[in-house]
């Protein structure tokens, strides 16, 4: 070893310390265990770039959104899950009421996502927004004649609203910021008002909707964003039709704006792979997958500088969002469910 170069000698233990190193680390593979409610065929694309870019591997439970919360719940301290992805501000919030995540604190996050898009303890995240938009039949109703939510409770709409159930979580967190927008007692106002407007009981899904104001079963209803989309983007011809007999409206341009929600993630309590789980957050706020993610339901990226190529939502163009914050939803909830109760909406 005396004729071997200082530097050599040097750069072989080195290599020796490091190979040391290295077994434990192959022994035990980095994981990172996901339970989401998306399945989108970008989502593949959105995993894979997380896996290359960290070495991670990315273990996926789907499910339903309700379903995967009641998993975890059973679960309980022994739960795998690290990180839950589900729609909906309401439905993170009700996981944060069963004391299911963990707060993250990160200067990515917290510089990427506006605020308004994230609980503000760290304990949930925004990483795409969808907006509740009034939706009429064009044949029946011009441009312009319908423009906030308030008016849907107006007597001219009687008989000619469709809506879904007030059990269903988008209602429930529309009622939760026209509660913080108006108060209780218009909110409740509201609530009696369009109830008393509906053209046949509360069914369906927001396609449901859609698809009974194209066929005239109703004159105007409300719905996310991608929803419509998916009728003008589908290969099925009746189902295309129906979309361009729609005309779309960003409701409360002047004032409050748009009702804009998330879908959203947020880590668990027992995540046992708690770094992996923050750093896939932090990556879900990247350029790259804030494009998939949004992408891949047709809804905007969270965060604002991310554009995207959507032809629908580039046909709809900018519109004024409201910036009250997401967890409002959810803390108003309760109240919201009262309200359709005592107005028996269904
Ligand atoms: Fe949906």
């Amino acid at each position: 070893m005396g004729t071997m170069p200082n530097f050599l000698s040097r750069n072989i233990a080195l290599a020796a310390a490091a190979l040391l190193l290295a077994v434990p680390a192959l022994a035990q593979e980095k994981v990172l265990n996901l339970y989401s409610s998306r399945h989108y065929q970008t989502d593949e694309a959105l995993y894979s770039g997380f896996s290359k870019a960290t070495g991670i591997k990315i273990n996926r439970i789907e499910g339903g959104e309700d379903a995967l919360i009641e998993r975890v719940r059973n679960e309980g301290e022994r739960s795998p899950a690290d990180v839950l992805i589900t729609v909906d501000a309401g439905r993170l919030w009700r996981a944060e009421q069963l004391g299911m995540f963990q707060p993250v604190k990160s200067p990515v996050l917290d510089s990427r996502i506006p605020a308004s898009l994230r609980e503000p303890g760290g304990l949930w995240f925004g990483f795409s927004t969808r907006a509740r938009l009034i939706a009429y039949n064009k044949a029946k109703v011009k441009p312009g004649e319908i423009q906030t939510y308030e008016e849907l409770a107006d007597p001219k709409w009687k008989g000619r609203v469709c809506m879904r159930s007030s059990t269903n979580i988008y209602n429930l967190s529309l009622l939760g910021a026209l509660i913080d927008h108006l108060g209780e007692e218009k909110a409740q106002a509201w609530a009696k008002g369009v109830r008393a407007n509906l053209a046949v009981e509360p069914k369906g899904g927001d396609s449901d909707q859609l698809k009974a104001v194209a066929a005239g079963e109703c004159d105007v209803t409300v719905s996310n964003q991608y929803y419509y989309a998916r009728l003008l983007r589908s290969q099925k011809p009746d189902e295309k039709q129906a979309g361009e007999r729609i005309g779309i409206v960003f409701p409360n341009q002047k004032t409050w704006g748009t009702h804009v929600n998330i879908s959203g993630a947020g880590v668990l309590k027992h995540a046992p792979n708690r770094e992996a789980a923050v750093r896939f957050l932090e990556y879900l706020a990247s350029d790259e997958a804030q494009r998939y993610f949004a992408d891949g339901n047709n809804e905007w990226p969270a965060v604002p500088s991310v554009k995207i190529d959507n032809p629908v939502l580039s046909q709809l163009g900018d519109f004024k969002r409201d910036t009250l914050n997401v967890s409002v939803l959810g803390k108003n909830q309760p109240n919201s469910q009262k309200i359709y109760d005592r107005v028996a909406w269904k």
